[in-house]
């Protein structure tokens, strides 16, 4: 504190005149108490603030049944969808985060339906996989995902030798608020081995959480 006061007091140009320096002195010194004042409260307010998500998404796991596992906290739909992609991509590719692309064993695509959020192709660009290598899949009259379509279009991407990783449904549509039939599209994710991420942004989180509403009670 005398040090910063020195300097405060040296940029005066050191006239000792003691008005003066009582008054820089002074100024100093609330200079110095008004960071340290901040510092204490960094470190008083630091644990409850920091534990207050963990806590919060804790919850959420058990309001959800998840017994263990972990979260993270997104600010939106759009940056959600594109975390779950890179989710699945590090759990299908792992060697991807160190390698880069040449840990890749194709061309990755990706599935979502014809009425899906825009921000899978925002994702899809982001990443690098290339928004031709988002197959959207055709929808039923109310714009549910057609799970014998996602089928066939995985086998047909297989075919040309690409390799499929990722599935978005829709939990409410943006613009029918249709419901994906999850149950079908489960299955067919788990026949071909791919990720399943089912993108929930319209506030029936609550619906699929506790498998009742529109799931049917299925969850
Ligand atoms: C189904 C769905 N997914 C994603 C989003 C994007 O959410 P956000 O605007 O929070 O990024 C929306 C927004 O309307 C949405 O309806």
């Amino acid at each position: 504190m005398q040090q910063v006061s020195q300097s405060v007091l040296h940029q005066t140009g050191g006239v000792s005149e003691p008005d003066r320096e009582t008054k820089q002195t002074e100024k100093c010194n609330e200079r110095v108490s008004a960071v340290l004042g901040v510092m204490m409260c960094g470190v008083l307010m630091a644990c409850p603030a920091a534990s207050l998500p963990q806590v919060t998404m804790r919850h959420m796991r058990e309001v959800i049944g998840y017994k263990a596992g972990d979260s993270i906290l997104a600010p939106g739909g759009s940056i959600s969808n594109l975390y779950a992609a890179i989710a699945a991509r590090h759990k299908m590719f792992p060697e991807y985060k160190k390698k880069g692309l040449m840990a890749l064993p194709g061309q990755l695509v990706m599935f979502t339906s014809l009425h899906s959020h825009y921000s899978l192709m925002g994702a899809a660009a982001a990443m690098g996989i290339g928004t031709d290598n988002l197959i959207e899949v055709p929808v039923d009259e109310k714009g549910h995902m057609l799970p014998s379509e996602l089928d066939r279009l995985i086998q047909e991407e297989k075919g040309k030798g690409k390799v499929p990783f990722f599935v978005c449904a829709t939990a409410g549509t943006t613009v029918m608020g249709a419901f994906d039939p999850l149950h079908a599209i489960a299955d067919v994710c788990e026949k071909h081995k791919l990720w399943f991420h089912v993108d929930v942004s319209t506030g029936r989180g609550w619906e699929v959480a506790e498998g009742r509403g529109m799931m049917g009670g299925r969850v």
